[in-house]
């Protein structure tokens, strides 16, 4: 079957099996490797995009669910040059060791600050419960994105 969708702003057309899985569209079929592919029964949430501007897990959603929307990757959070607030944060505050979580967390919490810009260590937690890091405890991924939240509001 043929699929149509969007991914980080350009429109791509490709045959795929109605199986393929959007995490595996995006890695091997678009070589999108920033979004990583880690327990495929999704707990783990590393894989986490946005379909249409909300957090999924590509591990659940088949490529063919994304035909006609709009999808974004880690790979579309920069602006250019530009990091997002959120990926600075994370660099600035140590929020990952391994990085094998990254990208799903960012994704998951750029969605948050969207829709909660001051969110409190508790929202920002329950925000990546769905999500496991095997690395940092936490504690540095809530300071990352607190930072986020905090420069944001400074430079508006
Ligand atoms: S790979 Fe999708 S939730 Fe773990
Ligand atoms: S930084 Fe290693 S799993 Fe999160």
């Amino acid at each position: 079957m043929q699929v149509t969708m969007t991914v980080n702003d350009v429109e791509v057309t490709r045959e795929i099996e109605g199986r393929l899985l959007l995490v595996h569209f995006l890695r091997d079929t678009l070589s999108l490797t920033g979004t990583h592919w880690g327990c495929d029964t999704s707990n783990c949430g590393t894989c986490v995009v946005w379909l249409d501007g909300e957090p999924v897990k590509s591990c659940t959603v088949l490529a063919a669910m994304a035909d006609g929307h709009e999808v974004r990757t880690v790979e579309g959070l920069a602006k250019g040059a530009e990091l997002d607030p959120i990926q600075e944060g994370f660099m600035q505050c140590h929020g990952l060791q391994c990085g094998f979580c990254t990208p799903g967390m960012m994704m998951t919490c750029r969605a948050l600050l969207d829709k909660n810009p001051d969110p409190t260590d508790a929202e920002i937690r329950e925000a990546i419960s769905g999500q496991i890091c095997r690395c940092t405890g936490y504690s540095t991924i809530v300071r990352s994105v607190r930072w986020a939240s905090v420069h944001e509001a400074a430079n508006k």
